[in-house]
């Protein structure tokens, strides 16, 4: 089983090398329109809105740079299939300018673009970010209508192009199966706030370029292609900045192409790609293992367990997870073309299950003790 990475420097306003309808699922994050530290890309894409900004014109200055966005939005809705998905992380901006304070509303925007091409919007993700200034409030603080709320929040927008995905063959159906989530996750990642995932989480292999990047942390893309692809799919960033969503689809056993307009990413890219190997075992292991501590506190708790999964022989919650098998990687290639082949293993990490029992004192529960092998386990 292999994957294939493909990462081109170029501007994605015209993504022509990429036919239409070949692409699964877009995990993105695009340059924040309106805020500071993405004017000078914007001003170089479009000199007229370095203009607006010099004369205080906010709203055209945000126009002008949604008009690049919406390009690359344009091209997205073309390369992916009928029935995939595209998650945009986007935050909403909030500048002064001619001593006017307001919010720049990039979310509404984006979606409201979205919605004219033709996408089907679905229930967005809030991602919970906790800034850690002192006063976090905006304004004069206990004065009526002197302060606006905290902005500590960013939006991931959830679009499909087209009707739902079909599963049809047997063996679409198998790699389903075999992609699918745990139970215990899938109560978290599914939730419409994200609380848990921090702005400085699980830092990938090197990623401390000198660059100001914007990166999102890997657990971002990570949730969303485990969310909305199945192995083997094709993942599409058109903003990739660091390489995340890369890592990211490297981690999952799905194909990627990354775009990125700036050539100074690539000794970034790259090293994410040198430490991958260890960084995405790491993961993946750190995953089963988090599972099988699940599993061991819901038998100390004495609730119902009533599945087994066929790879690693440890409980789980639903039949949907009797299939699932996280690959772990086995070999990395950077091949002449500049793309990278990951090479996954068949077989699963070994857990014994007996493990689970060892800490268990409680009568009721000794008494419930699963034979090794059982499909059944309901206490
Ligand atoms: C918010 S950052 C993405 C960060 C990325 N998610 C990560 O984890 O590193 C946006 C990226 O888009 C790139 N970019 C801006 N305009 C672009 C364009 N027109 N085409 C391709 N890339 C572009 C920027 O150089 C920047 O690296």
């Amino acid at each position: 089983m292999k994957t294939s990475h493909k990462i081109i420097y170029q501007d994605s306003q015209d993504l022509k090398q990429i036919p239409s309808n070949s692409v699964d699922l877009v995990v993105t994050s695009p340059p924040y329109p309106m805020i500071d530290m993405w004017d000078e890309m914007y001003c170089t894409q479009n000199p007229e809105i370095g203009n607006a900004l010099e004369y205080g014109d906010g709203m055209l200055a945000f126009s002008l740079m949604h008009e690049i966005l919406d390009a690359v939005w344009n091209e997205v809705f073309r390369v992916l299939k009928t029935g995939r998905f595209a998650c945009i992380n986007i935050g909403d901006a909030t500048r002064t300018l001619n001593n006017n304070f307001k919010l720049y509303p990039n979310h509404a925007r984006i979606l409201t673009h979205l919605l004219d091409i033709g996408f089907s919007v679905l229930p967005d993700i809030l991602w919970r970010k906790h800034t850690n200034a002192p006063n976090k409030f905006m304004g004069s603080g206990m004065l009526p209508a002197g302060a606006y709320v905290t902005l500590e929040h960013e939006y991931i927008l959830i679009v499909r192009k087209g009707q739902k995905r079909v599963f049809s063959t047997d063996i679409e159906k198998e790699n389903r199966r075999g992609s699918a989530l745990f139970w215990e996750e899938r109560n978290i990642w599914y939730s419409d706030v994200w609380m848990d995932v921090k702005g400085t989480g699980q830092k990938l292999a090197n990623v401390n370029s000198r660059l100001r990047s914007g990166a999102y942390p890997f657990e971002l893309p990570y949730r969303l292609i485990n969310m909305y692809a199945v192995k083997g799919d094709v993942i599409l960033d058109p903003f990739l900045g660091t390489g995340t969503t890369t890592a990211a689809a490297m981690t999952s056993a799905r194909n990627s192409i990354g775009i990125e307009i700036d050539e100074r990413f690539q000794s970034t890219i790259n090293s994410v790609i040198w430490g991958i190997l260890q960084f995405s075992n790491n993961y993946i292991h750190d995953r089963v293992d988090n599972h099988f501590e699940f599993v061991k506190n819901r038998i100390q708790n004495s609730k119902p367990l009533k599945y087994m999964n066929k790879y690693y022989n440890f409980p789980v919650m639903t039949s949907q997870e009797k299939d699932i098998l996280l690959n772990t990687l086995k070999n990395v290639e950077v091949l002449e073309d500049n793309s990278v082949e990951v090479i996954y293993s068949l077989e699963p990490d070994t857990y014994d299950i007996d493990q689970i029992f060892i800490p268990i004192t409680d009568k009721k529960l000794e008494s419930s003790k699963m034979p090794i092998g059982h499909d059944i386990f309901a206490v």
